[in-house]
């Protein structure tokens, strides 16, 4: 994309307003993050510092502020000679996204179960218990994703487990901001319950099938909310993955 038209793209989205500087890093990362989670800002377009510290009439400073902690919740990842890039959100490709993590993760627990020790499964088990009792959304998504990689811990292909942890974070991410308009106030345990017994039983093909059940679950879960919600505009959000992608 040109960059006057990126100009407009951008200010169209964020509005130009100059934010009083004492709340300009707070009032830039709200923004972002809303253009960023309904999907205005489509994942893999840059989010360049003196552009939006333009934008705003700020200086960069808060603006890097802002996209730090935009990067800390895992909706912006830092790529090598393009800076803050919007990552991917679970969207319609949510039932690509799980068939996926369902390959990967049953290939992990094939590779990790027979290996587990007490401190993986103890670990295992105080996130499970701890999630019967968490309200609180982002600790929910964390606590699920540290159980489910304790039971991978034991895998040995470190490239398969960074595939695990990508689909992991972001499920934990799309959770943390989508749970209560899911309706979700707890997590049902159950499938994590019966995740754990197995896995501690040993009994591999058992888990990797629960695991499958779960994971579809959650992607059904996913899909039924994504449907509901009111439509974006996909003319725009494909044209914009052709030009910055
Ligand atoms: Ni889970």
């Amino acid at each position: 994309m040109r960059n006057l038209d990126r100009q407009s793209f951008l200010r169209g989205l964020l509005g130009d307003e100059q934010p009083p500087a004492h709340l300009a890093r707070a009032v830039i990362e709200e923004r972002l993050r809303n253009a960023i989670l309904d999907g205005r800002l489509p994942a893999g377009i840059a989010l360049r510092q003196q552009e939006l510290a333009t934008l705003f009439g700020v200086s960069r400073m808060p603006v890097r502020e802002a996209l730090r902690q935009l990067e800390a919740q895992s909706l912006l990842r830092v790529e090598t000679h393009k800076g803050a890039v919007v990552a991917s959100l679970i969207n319609e490709d949510a039932m690509d996204a799980y068939a996926l993590r369902i390959l990967l993760e049953s290939e992990a627990l094939r590779q990790s179960i027979p290996l587990l020790d007490e401190d993986d499964l103890a670990l295992a088990r105080r996130c499970v218990e701890q999630l019967e009792v968490e309200t609180d959304y982002s600790e929910m998504g964390r606590l699920n994703r540290i159980f489910h990689m304790a039971l991978y811990a034991k895998a040995h292909n470190k490239r398969l487990m960074i595939l695990v942890e990508q689909g992991l974070s972001e499920e934990e991410r799309f959770l943390r901001f989508n749970l209560s308009a899911m309706g979700f106030h707890k997590l049902p345990q159950k499938d994590h319950w019966d995740l754990f017994e197995l896995a501690k039983d040993n009994m591999v093909e058992q888990t990797v099938q629960a695991l499958g059940h779960h994971l579809n679950r959650a992607m059904e879960a996913i899909t039924r909310y994504l449907g509901s919600r009111p439509s974006a505009e996909p003319a725009r959000s494909s044209e914009q993955k052709k030009d910055d992608g």
